[in-house]
């Protein structure tokens, strides 16, 4: 067992990182399960669900383009750019997953940047397999953004957010990728940061992890619900945990 007090990366180490909502919390974006989150106001089903945007796509629009306007006005803190600096130093021996759909880490610099539940700022159709597209718009109001590859076959289709709704599959491709990279470390350390161990698929990784004998971290502020399954559990906000934790590593 290493030493407890720093994750030992040596030239045969990979790095699997994994983030939450926890580690945007600092940069002013409020989590999601937290007082005053994003869910509070509206319910799951009617801003983040097929079904909902079917309902009432505006109300969906208006939600996602209230959390663009907020997004923009954050900057990544220092728990990202720690993230971005690990990333430097090991190259292709590191990948970030991460839950958050802000575009922080892309802004803090990270690359090998795996975003399995989205990005707030890209746009694809409801309906054709069209490549997504950066957005940065807030649509509101009853002009909602239809696909031009779907009318260019006479076809009324609606655009909407790229994010993962609930009862969508995560692309198999993001997970794959994940897995090949788990598969390749020679010595494999992974890191959780600022997730409540809630919501699967990510809550199993570390299980994942441990199944090729990878040594785990779980940087959070509270307990999460998952914490018994790492090995090290560093208790406090990411913002200041990751940088000292990743600096002596
Ligand atoms: P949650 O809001 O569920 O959990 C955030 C976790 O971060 C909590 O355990 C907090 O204690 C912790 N936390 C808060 N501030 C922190 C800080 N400054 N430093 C470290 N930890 C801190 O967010 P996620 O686990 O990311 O999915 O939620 C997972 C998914 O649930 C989200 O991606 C979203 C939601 O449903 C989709 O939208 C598909």
């Amino acid at each position: 067992m290493p030493n407890p007090e720093t994750l030992a990366l040596d030239d045969d180490t990979s790095v699997l990182v994994l983030t939450g909502a926890g580690v945007s919390a600092e940069s002013g974006i409020p989590t999601f399960r937290a007082a005053g989150g994003f869910w509070e106001s509206h319910s799951i089903e009617q801003v983040a669900s097929p079904g909902g945007f079917a309902r009432d796509p505006a109300l969906v629009w208006r939600f996602y383009s209230e959390r663009r306007q907020k997004a923009l006005t954050c900057l990544p803190n220092p728990g990202h750019h720690a993230l971005r600096a690990l990333e430097e130093r090991l190259g292709d021996r590191f990948l970030l997953a991460t839950q958050n759909v802000d575009d922080l880490h892309r802004r803090a610099g990270s690359q090998r940047l795996v975003e399995i539940h989205g990005n707030l700022f890209l746009t694809r159709c409801s309906h054709c397999a069209a490549t997504p597209v950066r957005d940065e718009e807030e649509h509101f109001g009853p002009d909602l953004p239809r696909c031009p590859a779907c009318a260019r076959g006479g076809r009324e289709s609606l655009l909407r957010p790229h994010i993962v709704w609930f009862g969508e599959m995560l692309d198999p491709r993001h997970l794959e990728r994940i897995d090949r990279f788990m598969d390749a470390a020679r010595r494999l350390v992974f890191l959780a940061a600022g997730t409540s161990g809630a919501v699967w698929p990510a809550a199993g990784m570390v299980n994942a992890a441990r199944a090729r004998g990878a040594t785990t971290w779980l940087v959070n502020a509270e307990a999460a619900e998952n914490t018994a399954a790492f090995h090290h559990f560093v208790e406090g906000p990411s913002g200041l945990v990751l940088p000292a934790l990743l600096k002596t590593a």
